[in-house]
């Protein structure tokens, strides 16, 4: 049977304490929503349809793609309402997989095992995903016949102290199909707690025309984390970090600290990678066998050759490098930075947008921007390639084997030839030919009968 996924994304979220809308705001560096629809796609249903409403025009604008319905519910008057938004249209024998938009976790499996349970001849026409809490506050809770048999949900506020003490908790996801939703969501009343329309409602009806309702538990209970708050926020947060953790040690990674690195993006590692305390990952990263990362780096988007090793408080972004490669502590590699094998890149030290030759050395202190820098080279603390005249951007190109002195401004565009040594202190602003020493600076000069002035006796 066709799946058509309907994602809840209209409340308002008001316990987060933000203008946000609760579904935009970020675990792992995306959007809530952007996890649930990862999930959801692995389907490959029919259709996904979001209803939106709270700051419908940001969350709209946060997901540009083609393929998603947005359905508008302009009152928020509870679940069920929501879903009845996103019906109309749905042809009756579809599937449909209603999930929220704040419970971020959900994954891909449990919601296969979830239309399976409801696919199978014979099977369900109602199934719910439940977990059990140890603290289930907030959530609805299962209630159940003395057959065993789930009989209704009882939501947290409406609920008496003795279904409080229930730790079977309603996840929020269901599957049905359209015909069965429309008719159960049409009876329902919000004469409770909240004056709203409850989805789980829907079990009564069910129940009571004999419709067959199953539960599925859900294995890993940090995938129903409903973020209503902050505190769930970095809860989910750590649920989903905990998980990379994992699954980085079991593709060989050593972590100095399983909680404390953080992936924002996709991580990949070979074996005996060694990550240290409080690394931060943005974007598609990968570290090859023997890489090392030292504590606090953040490393976006790049590409570390095997052996490579990052020292401390190192920051790159949109860096590839070849083998064994030295970089840090205290390094900042930008965007368009490309190293050979064997480069060392030191303290303080910043480089943009250049590629570096095999064994070249940049140990400290220096800029290095829109530069060819051949192989072993050796640059200078304090070097600066002067690439930016105040309107344009100019390279700065030195060949195999120089040797730039220290404190060298390299005026761009420039070339220094290959073997070339330029002399500490100098201001290179025409090409320095291969093979000589060239030194662009003023002779040191002793200034005779200069006297140190003094202070006049008072
Ligand atoms: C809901 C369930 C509860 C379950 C819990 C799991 C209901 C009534 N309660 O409670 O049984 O244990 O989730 O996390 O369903 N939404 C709309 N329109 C509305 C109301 C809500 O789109 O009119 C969306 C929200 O944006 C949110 C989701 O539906 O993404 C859930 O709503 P929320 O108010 O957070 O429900 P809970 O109280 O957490
Ligand atoms: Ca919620």
């Amino acid at each position: 049977m066709p799946v058509t996924v309907v994602i809840l994304a209209a409340g308002q979220g008001k316990r987060m304490g933000s203008d946000l809308p609760k579904v935009l705001h970020p675990l792992a560096g995306r959007p809530l929503l952007a996890h649930v629809l990862d999930s959801a796609r692995e389907l490959e249903p029919a259709a996904v349809r979001i209803v939106h409403g709270h700051g419908a025009e940001e969350v709209r604008e946060a997901f540009p793609d083609e393929d998603l319905g947005w359905r508008l519910q302009a009152e928020q008057h509870g679940t069920a309402h929501a879903v009845a938004q996103a019906l109309p249209g749905i042809p009756d024998e579809h599937r449909v997989l209603v999930l929220f938009g704040d419970v971020p976790l959900i994954g891909a499996e449990t919601l296969r095992r979830l239309c399976d349970t409801a696919e199978k001849a014979e099977s369900a026409d109602l199934v719910l995903l439940t977990a059990t809490l140890p603290d289930p506050a907030g959530y609805g809770r299962i209630l159940r016949a003395a057959d065993g048999g789930v009989s209704g949900i009882v939501e947290h506020a409406d609920a008496t102290e003795e279904e409080r003490r229930i730790r079977e908790t309603n996840a929020g996801v269901m599957v049905a199909s359209a015909r069965d939703l429309r008719r159960w969501i049409a009876g329902l009343s919000n004469d409770n707690a909240q004056g709203e329309y409850y989805l789980p409602d829907v079990v009564a009806p069910a129940v009571a025309e004999g419709a067959r309702v199953a539960a599925v538990e859900v294995d890993d209970p940090d995938e129903v984390l409903g973020i209503n708050d902050k505190s769930q926020l970095a809860e989910a947060e750590r649920g989903y970090q905990r998980a990379r953790a994992r699954e980085l040690m079991e593709a060989g990674a050593t972590l100095a600290d399983p909680a404390r690195v953080d992936v924002r993006g996709e991580l990949t590692v070979e074996g005996d990678v060694f990550i240290d305390v409080g690394a931060v990952f943005e974007g598609e990263v990968s570290l090859a066998r023997g890489v090392r990362i030292g504590p606090n780096c953040t490393i976006r988007a790049s590409r570390l050759g095997p052996d490579t090793v990052v020292h401390p408080n190192t920051v790159m972004d949109g860096v590839t490098a070849g083998a064994a490669c030295e970089l840090g502590p205290f390094a900042r590699l930008r965007p368009g930075t490309e190293l050979a094998e064997r480069v060392k890149v030191g303290n303080f030290v910043e480089v943009k947008n250049s590629r570096i030759g095999s064994g070249t050395k940049i140990s400290h202190l220096s800029y290095v921007g829109d530069a060819s820098v051949g192989r072993d080279v050796n640059i200078g603390a304090g070097t600066i390639t002067c690439n930016y005249d105040g309107a344009a951007k100019h390279r700065t190109t030195i060949g195999d084997g120089a040797f730039i002195g220290s404190g060298v401004m390299l005026i761009a565009p420039v070339e220094v030839g290959a073997g070339a040594t330029i002399g500490a202190g100098s201001t290179i602003s025409k090409d320095a030919p291969p093979d000589k020493l060239t030194v662009a600076r003023s002779r040191q000069a002793e200034v005779r009968g200069w006297q140190r002035p003094a202070r006049k006796p008072r």
